[in-house]
């Protein structure tokens, strides 16, 4: 759709950001900030979803892209910021040679809009996942640690993507992948991030993060 082609256009349409950088032509870090997205858009592939299938039929999309054995997957609308999350969560894999979370603790009131964690135990201020739930309700909730969308993932979550069930509405659920990783074995660690969480997820939290973000 034309909407898609937006996005597109913004990580390609030089014309935007020159226009910001003529006016700024002192700032360095704003030339600098141009540079790198001019190196990094040669790397940016796009594939495309045409029906809104779940998160883990986006991500099956990406398949013949990831060459590694493990592999990091951002959603958009989960905004960390003060503290590099995916580098503190790759520093965690290198050492632990696992799949890495994020998580937060969330209100009790809001449990049903995330993905929650069961936890086997603390290793200093993350822990080790025992299993994971997609929108619980508060009464199967099996804690108030949520998943965030910051994940380390091995390359074989594919195949389980590719034979899953639809789950909860009918959608590919990543979360139901990791699961089938958990019982299958696979060690998932939760990360407890430092960085401060911008809430996205609802009308009053994405105003919120915007002007957090105009401040930045
Ligand atoms: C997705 C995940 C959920 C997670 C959430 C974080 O849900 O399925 O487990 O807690 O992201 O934002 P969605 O936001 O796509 O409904």
């Amino acid at each position: 759709s034309n909407r898609k082609k937006e996005i597109k256009r913004y990580f390609y349409n030089d014309s935007f950001y020159k226009k910001i950088i003529k006016k700024k032509k002192k700032n360095k870090r704003i030339k600098q900030e141009f540079s790198k997205i001019k190196k990094y858009r040669k790397m940016i592939k796009f594939v495309y979803q045409n029906v809104p299938r779940g998160t883990g039929d986006a991500v099956l999309k990406c398949k013949n892209h990831i060459k590694s054995k493990y592999f990091l997957m951002i959603l958009p609308d989960d905004l960390i910021v003060k503290n590099n999350c995916s580098y503190s969560m790759i520093k965690i894999h290198k050492k632990y040679n696992s799949s890495i979370i994020a998580s937060k603790k969330v209100n009790k009131k809001d449990i049903s809009r995330w993905g929650i964690f069961k936890l086997k135990k603390f290793i200093k201020s993350n822990f080790l996942i025992k299993d994971v739930i997609e929108k619980p309700n508060l009464k199967n909730a099996p804690s108030n640690h949520a998943v965030i969308g910051r994940y380390i993932l091995p390359k074989k979550i594919f195949k389980i993507l590719q034979k899953q069930k639809p789950g909860q509405n009918g959608e590919i659920h990543i979360t139901d992948a990791i699961k089938t990783l958990i019982n299958n074995k696979e060690t998932f660690i939760g990360h407890v991030f430092s960085g401060k969480y911008l809430d996205c997820g609802t009308m009053q939290g994405y105003i919120k993060s915007s002007i957090e973000i105009s401040r930045l």
